[in-house]
C-alpha cells in the first residue's frame, strides 16, 4: 500500500497519447440511477476508484444487484417499483461526497432508516446543505451538527418543493432532483448559477423527463414525479479533473507534447481549460464526438510559457476541483494570477484554500489570500517540502505535479487518498515520463 511518495524534475520532456479513467461525477450517478431504475443497467468506462466502489456497495445495500463483468463494465439491477430498501448496516462512504449527498437524496424517497457514515475528512464536511432542502421536503434525520455520522429515520411521501440552493452546488441540486423522483408533483430547483448537469443529463437518459429553463445567470430545472427510471446503457467518458493532472505535468516540464484520449468537454466542467486558453497554454481539442450523452474530445498539449490571468468568480463552478492545480500551473506562469470567490474550497476533502496556500509557500511560490480570493505570482520554485494533503486526493496530486517544476523534490504524506478519483495517476505518469516515486 502507497503512504508517501515524492516528485522531482524529469530529465527529459513528457510524451505519449494516455487516456484517463472515467468520469467520478457520472460513474456515481450511473451507479445511483442503475439502482433505481427497472431492469438491467449496463456501464462501459466506469471509474473503478475508492470512492466509486464505497457507492457500488452502498447502492447494493439497498437491494440492488452490482456486477463486475470485466475491466470498468459493471451492470446493476435496480429496484425499480419495488424501491430501495433499509440497509441492514451503516452506509459507508468513505471520502466520497458526491456519492453520499446524491445517495441521501435518492434514499430519502423511499419509506426506510438508514445509517450513514464516512472517513475522517467525509464526517468534518457540511450535510446540512442537502439534508435542509430534504427535511423542507418532509425527510427526518438525526444528526450531530448536520455531519457524519447520521441517520435517516423518515423517508417517502415526501412534498415537492420549489427551492434555491443557497450555494451553486450539483451535489445539492442532484439530491434535491433524486428526492424528487418519488415524490407526488413538480419539485423545482432555482440554480443561481449553472452547474455540471450530468444528473439532468443521465436522468433524461433513464426515460425522465427533465424541464431546464435559463433563468438570470442560472436556470429552473425541474421534475415531474413520480418517475420510474427504465435501465439503459451508459458509456462513461474519461474525466477532465483528471485529465487536468496531465495537462499541468505537460505545460510545465519543457519540450513536453502528449495527447490525452476520450475527455468529456460538458460546458459545466470546461472552466480550467478555458483559463489555460486565456494563459497562453497550447490546448487543442481534437477529434470532436458525441458518447453516452456527452461531448468528448482528445486533448493535445505541449510545453507552454504562461501568463498570469485574473480568473472571476463566476468561473467557479465549472472549474470547483481544479483550483489547486491551476495555483501550481500559475506557479510557473509570468506575472500574477488571481482566483476570485473561492469560499466553496474550504469544504472540499480538505480545506483547499489554506492548503493550496501552504503547499505553495512552503515550497518557495509566491501567494496569498485575502479573503475567498487567491493569488499566485509565477517565478523560480525551490519545492523542498514535505505537504500535508489532509485526506484530500486533488491537494495530493497537485502537490507531485508541483514536483515536476521545482528545484528540489516535493513530498507528500500521504498518497493513498489519490486512488479516490484516479487510481492510475501513477502509471499514467509513468507513461508520459514523470515517475513519482512512493513508499
Ligand atoms: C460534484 C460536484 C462538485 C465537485 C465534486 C463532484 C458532482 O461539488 O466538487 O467533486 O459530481 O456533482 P459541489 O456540488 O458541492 O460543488
Amino acid at each position: 500500500m502507497i503512504s508517501s511518495a515524492k516528485s522531482k524534475r524529469p530529465e527529459k520532456p513528457l510524451k505519449g497519447r494516455v487516456r484517463t479513467p472515467g468520469d467520478k461525477s457520472m460513474s456515481h450517478r450511473a451507479l445511483i440511477l442503475g439502482a433505481l431504475a427497472e431492469g438491467i443497467t449496463e456501464i462501459t468506462g466506469l471509474l473503478e476508484g475508492d470512492d466509486i466502489l464505497h457507492t457500488a456497495e452502498a447502492v447494493r445495500a439497498f437491494g440492488a444487484e452490482v456486477k463486475r463483468v470485466g475491466n470498468g463494465h459493471w451492470t446493476v439491477t435496480g429496484r425499480g417499483a419495488r424501491g430501495w430498501r433499509s440497509p441492514k448496516d451503516p452506509v459507508d462512504f468513505g471520502n466520497a461526497g458526491t456519492g453520499a449527498r446524491l445517495v441521501m437524496g435518492a434514499a430519502s424517497g423511499f419509506n426506510i432508516k438508514v445509517s450513514y457514515t464516512g472517513d475522517a475528512s467525509l464526517s468534518s464536511r457540511p450535510m446540512g446543505r442537502v439534508l435542509n432542502p430534504l427535511r423542507e421536503m418532509g425527510a427526518i434525520f438525526e444528526t450531530k451538527n448536520d455531519r457524519l455520522p447520521l441517520k435517516q429515520i423518515y423517508g417517502g411521501k415526501l412534498s415537492a418543493i420549489h427551492y434555491t440552493p443557497p450555494h451553486a452546488s450539483a451535489q445539492v441540486k442532484s439530491a434535491v432532483l433524486l428526492a424528487g423522483l418519488n415524490t407526488q408533483g413538480i419539485t423545482e430547483l432555482h440554480e443561481l448559477s449553472l452547474t455540471r448537469d450530468h444528473t439532468e443529463n443521465m436522468l433524461q437518459a433513464f426515460g425522465a423527463k427533465v424541464g431546464r429553463k435559463p433563468k438570470d445567470e442560472g436556470q429552473v430545472v425541474t421534475i415531474a414525479g413520480p418517475v420510474s427510471l427504465k435501465a439503459t446503457k451508459i458509456k462513461v467518458p474519461g474525466d477532465p479533473s483528471s485529465a487536468a493532472f496531465l495537462i499541468a505535468a505537460a505545460l510545465l516540464v519543457p519540450g513536453s507534447d502528449i495527447i490525452i484520449e476520450n475527455v468529456m468537454m460538458n460546458n459545466g466542467r470546461a472552466g480550467l481549460f478555458e483559463v489555460l486558453n486565456e494563459m497562453g497554454a497550447f490546448l487543442r481539442a481534437d477529434n470532436y464526438r458525441r458518447s453516452g450523452g456527452e461531448t468528448i474530445a482528445d486533448l493535445h498539449v505541449k510545453h507552454s510559457r504562461l501568463r498570469g490571468v485574473i480568473v472571476m468568480s463566476n468561473r467557479v463552478p465549472s472549474m470547483v476541483d481544479e483550483y489547486p492545480i491551476l495555483a501550481v500551473i500559475a506557479a510557473t506562469a509570468r506575472g500574477t494570477t488571481v482566483m476570485r470567490g473561492l469560499g466553496e474550497l474550504r469544504v472540499k476533502e480538505s480545506d483547499r484554500l489554506a492548503g493550496t496556500l501552504k503547499m505553495l509557500s512552503a515550497n518557495g511560490v509566491d501567494a496569498k489570500i485575502d479573503g475567498d480570493t487567491l493569488s499566485v505570482t509565477g517565478g523560480r520554485i525551490a519545492g523542498g517540502a514535505k505537504v500535508k494533503t489532509h485526506h484530500d486526493h486533488r491537494m495530493a496530486m497537485s502537490a507531485l505535479v508541483l514536483g515536476l517544476a521545482s528545484e528540489k523534490p516535493v513530498r507528500i504524506d500521504d498518497a493513498s487518498m489519490i486512488a479516490t478519483s484516479f487510481p492510475q495517476f501513477f502509471d499514467l505518469m509513468a507513461e508520459i515520463g514523470a515517475h513519482i516515486e512512493t513508499s
